[in-house]
């Protein structure tokens, strides 16, 4: 049987969605009321990262605590992509734990990780895509809101790798996706065309004016303008974004409950203001915690605990 892995939300159906969201509530719940089920007993999870994190680093390890098994953090020391083929270190790597959660610089790295493992690969994020936080993001609309069909999106600032990832899981699950962005930064013609095949009734429009794309939004979404890797590029990346803010006044054309959303680390006073992530539309730390519960949801449908409803 081949190995299910998850490196985009294209790798998911929305009914699979739909069937991680029922265990992620179900988990979230009984950790609320202090119980933890182990679900997962002595299974490892390989976090092989080459970027730093806060949120999915240790949302997944103490998820996977949560659940009975372990994790091993893996950094730069066990050499891949430099002692040996990337082959020869998947499949290797894969003889000694359940599941490789990765961080990379380049997707198709991780892509060529996932061909020799064999054991399921999770993206925790790659220049591409970062599924775990889309899929965590949705799981927080769907409380904020119960049915989050039709509900409007709108990103504004960069369509690079949780803009794209933001976009896959709205065509699965039925909410606009509306993209802010200056022209060079919205999403490429192989993006849509991969996207149309995931969601063929996705609705999305990307414009260059950001009060355009909030004006019927329930989220305002933005994520920085300087991703990890993009460092050389700060200076220009600042004054291309600039237009791109989310403060105040770009809330105000917004509806008036509208919710800000962030996938943090935030660079306040770039990408928005403290006034907007620190003002009572703002949800990101409800946002932040699920990272924790939708990743414990993935986990356990990944990894076929048995007493997964
Ligand atoms: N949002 C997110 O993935 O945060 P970290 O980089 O801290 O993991
Ligand atoms: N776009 C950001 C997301 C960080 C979680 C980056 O890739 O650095």
């Amino acid at each position: 049987m081949s190995v299910r892995h998850v490196l985009t939300l294209g790798d998911l159906t929305a009914a699979e969605i739909q069937r991680i969201y029922a265990i992620t509530r179900d988990l979230k719940q009984k950790f609320e009321q202090g119980v933890r089920e182990p679900l997962l007993p002595g299974r490892v999870a390989a976090l092989l990262f080459e970027h730093p994190s806060l949120r999915t680093r240790v949302s997944f390890e103490s998820g996977m605590a949560h659940l009975g098994g372990s994790t091993l953090f893996l950094g730069k020391d066990v050499g891949w992509g430099s002692r040996e083929s990337a082959a020869d270190f998947a499949r290797v790597l894969s003889q000694y734990v359940d599941v490789v959660i990765v961080r990379a610089k380049s997707h198709q790295r991780v892509e060529e990780l996932a061909r020799w493992s064999q054991v399921p690969v999770i993206n925790a994020l790659t220049d591409y895509a970062h599924p775990c936080q889309a899929l965590a993001d949705l799981f927080t609309l769907s409380e904020l809101f119960g049915q989050v069909q039709g509900r409007t999106l709108a990103f504004v600032g960069d369509g690079n790798n949780v803009a794209r990832s933001l976009a896959t899981a709205c065509g699965h699950l039925g909410l606009r996706f509306r993209l802010a962005a200056p022209p060079e930064h919205q999403f490429d013609q192989a993006f849509l065309e991969r996207l149309r095949q995931i969601a063929p009734d996705v609705d999305l429009q990307m414009t260059a004016d950001p009060a355009e794309a909030v004006r019927e939004a329930d989220v305002v979404y933005t994520d920085v303008w300087v991703s990890m890797g993009q460092e050389k590029e700060k200076a220009q990346r600042l004054a291309t974004f600039a237009p791109y803010q989310v403060n105040a006044q770009l809330m105000a054309q917004a509806p008036a409950d509208a919710v800000f959303m962030h996938n943090l680390p935030a660079h306040r006073g770039e990408e928005v203001t403290d006034e907007v992530i620190d003002g009572p539309q703002s949800v990101i730390v409800q946002q932040a915690a699920n990272r924790m519960h939708a990743q414990k949801g993935l986990l356990v449908w990944l990894l076929g605990a048995k007493s997964a409803r």
